[in-house]
């Protein structure tokens, strides 16, 4: 069951919404060089708690941290730690989701650290250009498969791959809701779109052919590129309206 959230709702999602992308323009000038992911987690959680908000990961499924931090060939999941210090040339996907009022917002996106390869570059840019194709896709009346079709068209001439185990998701008083959202085109996603729907786009892409990925045996939540390749990854949470999509994690 797919909920259609009503005026009141939808009010708070936008509040929560504006939180998560506050939090990301905030940490911004502090993913840099030098800087360890615990120490840019240990800043949101600060931010988070003086904003009367609550951060989302922290504890969700046995999850340790309060963002996700992934770096290079990490695809998803990446938890914070000392030990994880950025340097000249990573990306890294700093992925936030607050709790306001009850309401979550999760936002993402994939920074860059230093002088970053142009091949990596473009897979960052181009990713980035995949998440508003996909939220351009968006129409009540049509099907929600449209996501993931005009991402994969965008994406297929560049010879990266497009994640198929994680995708976006309804989200609302639930992190995680009805519908799954594919990034690929399939039928699965048959789901006539509505007004008042709200879901998250957070394609994530690989560097290259394969868009297989692992998850650590050793911690039990990092994912990883099968192949090593780099993998790139932007998320928004948006609002279906009458004939597009309202970005709410739009600062
Ligand atoms: N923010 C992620 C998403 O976009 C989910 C992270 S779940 C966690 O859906 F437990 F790893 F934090
Ligand atoms: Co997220
Ligand atoms: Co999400």
């Amino acid at each position: 069951m797919i909920k259609i959230k009503n005026a009141e709702e939808i009010e708070k999602m936008r509040k929560a919404g504006k939180l998560a992308a506050h939090l990301l323009d905030y940490i911004e000038p502090f993913v840099k060089e030098g800087v360890s992911t615990l120490y840019i987690n240990d800043l949101c959680e600060e931010f988070t708690q003086k904003h009367g908000a609550i951060s989302a990961p922290l504890h969700y499924n046995g999850f340790p941290k309060s963002i996700c931090t992934s770096i290079n060939n990490v695809v998803c999941h990446g938890i914070p730690s000392a030990k994880d210090i950025l340097k000249n040339g990573d990306i890294v996907n700093i992925d936030v989701t607050v709790i306001l009022d009850g309401y979550h917002g999760d936002t993402s996106r994939t920074f860059l650290i230093g002088e970053v390869d142009d091949k990596v570059k473009s897979l960052v840019k181009r990713t980035e250009n995949a998440m508003y194709r996909g939220i351009d896709a968006v129409k009540s009346g049509k099907y929600l498969y449209e996501v993931g079709k005009a991402i994969e068209k965008y994406i297929d001439k560049f010879g990266y791959s497009i994640v198929r185990d994680y995708g976006g998701h309804g989200i609302g008083r639930n992190f995680h809701e009805e519908p799954q959202v594919y990034h690929h085109f399939t039928q699965g996603n048959k789901i006539r779109l509505r007004k008042g729907m709200i879901f998250t786009v957070e394609p994530m892409i690989n560097m290259g052919p394969s868009y297989r990925i692992k998850t650590s045996a050793k911690d039990g939540w990092t994912v990883t590129t099968a192949d090593g390749s780099i993998s790139a990854q932007f998320e928004h949470t948006i609002l279906v309206t009458d004939n597009s999509a309202e970005i709410l994690t739009k600062a």
